[in-house]
Order: C-alpha cells, then sequence, then structure tokens
C-alpha cells in the first residue's frame, strides 16, 4: 500500500472495505448502546471491583498492585527470521519499538509514564501498536486528540498501528491526522538498514475477536514469497491462520497478560479461547514466532499483579535472500530508513521479574 492512498481521501473506514465498514459500524452501535452509562476513569462503580478492592486490600495486595500498575518494564527480545548462527555479511535487521493496550481514558497519565520508558530504548527502525488506545470510549465527539497526540508523541517515527477491539473507527482517521499510519489489513515494507539487501514486510490486520473485520490474505497481498514478515494483530487469536500464511512474527496484545494472575498459568477473559501459551510473552505456533505484550496501560481495574506493564524492543535479524529473489511488485516504502546505529546492542534487559 502506498502513502498516497492513506489521509483524508481515503481513510481507514473506506481502506476496510464496503462490507468490513459496515460491519464494524453496527457492532461499534451495539457497544456504544451497551456502554452508554459507563463513565471512563471510574474504576470502582461496579459492585465485582469494590469486591476486588476490598480482597485486595485484605490480603495486603492493594499497594503492590497498584504500583506495578503504575510501573511500565522496558524489555528486549531478539529474533531471528529463518537466521542461525552470528549475523553475517548481506543479513537484515530491524529493531521495532512495541506497545500495546493503552485505555488513555482509564488513566490520562499514561503518555508521561510511557515516556520515561521509551527514552530508555535507544533509536528504533519503526513504532508497532497493537491497539486499545482508547477504553470506553465509543463516540467520535468524544475522543480526545490531545491526549492520543500526547500519547503518539511518545514513539518515534515511523508509526504502525492496528485497532484493538475498544477502538472505534474513528480512532484510526485520528491516528493518521497524528502521523500514525493504520494498516486495516493491509502491509507495508520497511527498508532494512545500510548494506542489507531485504525489506521487511510490516502487515497489520483489524481486530479479529469484537468486529471480527480481519483479512490476512489482504494484508499480505503484495508480500513477495521470500520476504521476511512481521504481522500487527490486536489479538492472538489468528495465530493458526498466520503461521499457514507463512508469518515469520506475530506481535500482538489484548490480554494484559491476564494484569491481575496467579503465579501459576491460567487464561484470562480477555483471552477468550486462547491457550495459555498465547497469554503473555513470547511463543511459538508451528514454525511461526509470536509475543503477546502485556500491554502498558490497562482497564476495570487500576490494578496488575504477575502481569507487569511493558514496552519490547523487538530486534529483528534475517539472513540475506536467496539468488533470484526480487522485492514484491507494486510494492511502496513508506517508512523512513533505518536509523543510525538501529542494529546494535539494545541497553534493555530481557526476561521477566517473579512473583509481583
Ligand atoms: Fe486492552
Amino acid at each position: 500500500m502506498s502513502g498516497e492512498g492513506r489521509g483524508r481521501a481515503n481513510p481507514p473506514a473506506r481502506r476496510l472495505g464496503e462490507a468490513a465498514r459496515r460491519q464494524r459500524e453496527e457492532q461499534e452501535a451495539r457497544i456504544r448502546q451497551l456502554h452508554r452509562d459507563r463513565v471512563p476513569g471510574e474504576p470502582f462503580r461496579s459492585p465485582f471491583a469494590r469486591v476486588v478492592r476490598r480482597i485486595l486490600w485484605s490480603l495486603a495486595l492493594e499497594e503492590r498492585a497498584q504500583r506495578n500498575f503504575e510501573r511500565i518494564h522496558a524489555r528486549e527480545r531478539a529474533w531471528e527470521l529463518g537466521a542461525k548462527g552470528p549475523p553475517a555479511a548481506g543479513e537484515s535487521s530491524w529493531r521495532l519499538l512495541h506497545a500495546s493496550d493503552f485505555h488513555l481514558d482509564f488513566r490520562p497519565d499514561l503518555p508521561d509514564r510511557l515516556a520515561a520508558r521509551t527514552r530508555e530504548t535507544g533509536p528504533v527502525d519503526a513504532a508497532v501498536l497493537t491497539g486499545d488506545f482508547f477504553d470506553l470510549v465509543f463516540r467520535e465527539d468524544r475522543l480526545d486528540r490531545g491526549l492520543l497526540r500526547a500519547l503518539v508523541e511518545v514513539f518515534p517515527a515511523p508509526r504502525f498501528a492496528v485497532l484493538g477491539n475498544h477502538d472505534i473507527l474513528a480512532v484510526g482517521d485520528l491516528l493518521e491526522s497524528l502521523g500514525v499510519q493504520v494498516l486495516m489489513n493491509e502491509g507495508v515494507e520497511l527498508p532494512a538498514g545500510t548494506g542489507a539487501r531485504q525489506s521487511l514486510w510490516v502487515a497489520g490486520i483489524d481486530d479479529a475477536r469484537t468486529f471480527a473485520t480481519d483479512s490476512l490474505a489482504s494484508a499480505l497481498d503484495q508480500r513477495a514469497p521470500s520476504q521476511p514478515c512481521v504481522l500487527l494483530s490486536h489479538s492472538p487469536h489468528r495465530y493458526g491462520q498466520a503461521a499457514r500464511a507463512g508469518v515469520d512474527l506475530y506481535l500482538c496484545g489484548h490480554t494484559h497478560g491476564g494484569q491481575m494472575a496467579p503465579p501459576w498459568p491460567w487464561m484470562p477473559g480477555p483471552g477468550g479461547g486462547l491457550s495459555v501459551a498465547r497469554r503473555s510473552g513470547p511463543w511459538r505456533w508451528r514454525r511461526m514466532q509470536g509475543y503477546t505484550s502485556n500491554g502498558c496501560g490497562g482497564c476495570k481495574l487500576p490494578y496488575r499483579l504477575n502481569a507487569p506493564a511493558e514496552v519490547v524492543v523487538h530486534q529483528l535479524r534475517s539472513p540475506a535472500p536467496e539468488k533470484g529473489a526480487t522485492a514484491p511488485a507494486g510494492a511502496t516504502g513508506l517508512a523512513t530508513p533505518a536509523r543510525p546505529g538501529s542494529s546494535g546492542p539494545g541497553s534493555l534487559r530481557e526476561g521477566r521479574p517473579g512473583f509481583q
């Protein structure tokens, strides 16, 4: 997809296609009705929330859970897209800064807390944002553009995003007006660094659960067979389909890592239909690798237990393409060239803390 195809003349809703757009708008109207009495940012209105708060307080865990919610961790992970052994001449590498599940109206102070973490991540080739920008704002006239701008400015350009199950289509318009490219079942080519010969196909699908308006085939349409590919999806639910389609790395969020999880493996509500293996962190399905981000915000309750909020720098490398492999016809590079030093070692630590 080319950069000329975006903007006011061709907003995300139109790029989704007529049938999917109608399906999404009908579902958005249902959700708007369902949440008409909900007030963003009031976590303890429901009896359930008050009970959870009371339980945490009685277990002397409330303070810790609140602290965990506010503290965002910066991590780094290395991935080999088909490569083995030490980096060789001709290999390509990219650094992607991944963040997810902001739920801005639940905690509007998130951009400030995030900025402190993203300053530690060093140069990256792109920021990839996997949805749930807002929490309970389902009316276009109530979307806070200033708050979204504050969030967007935390991340370096180029920025790519997909919408989540909490995001109405108008969020896509706002994001694009702020310089984020929203991938509505589309893909773009991210150039490799200096001296490298391969580009990365960054594909993104619309929400696969609540709206079910995703199309992986469309997102991979212009990808060359030999081209390494990263898929952005709000939720992990399309992992089987993506593995069959030859996606190399599947980046997603949605589960919040359980947000309040026991220290043993379990599957929280938001991940319905998913195995524990894809609830949080790195996973593999057949030849495809994946990473489910815990996200950096949260919803319903301002607590986290055993599911640290995070931003992740994914360091990718891919071997040089085989002789005869070509770039995809018609694919247009939209991203800026890799930043100097972007393939260097990161300054962040990998790994997860114990009980939190
Ligand atoms: Fe979320």
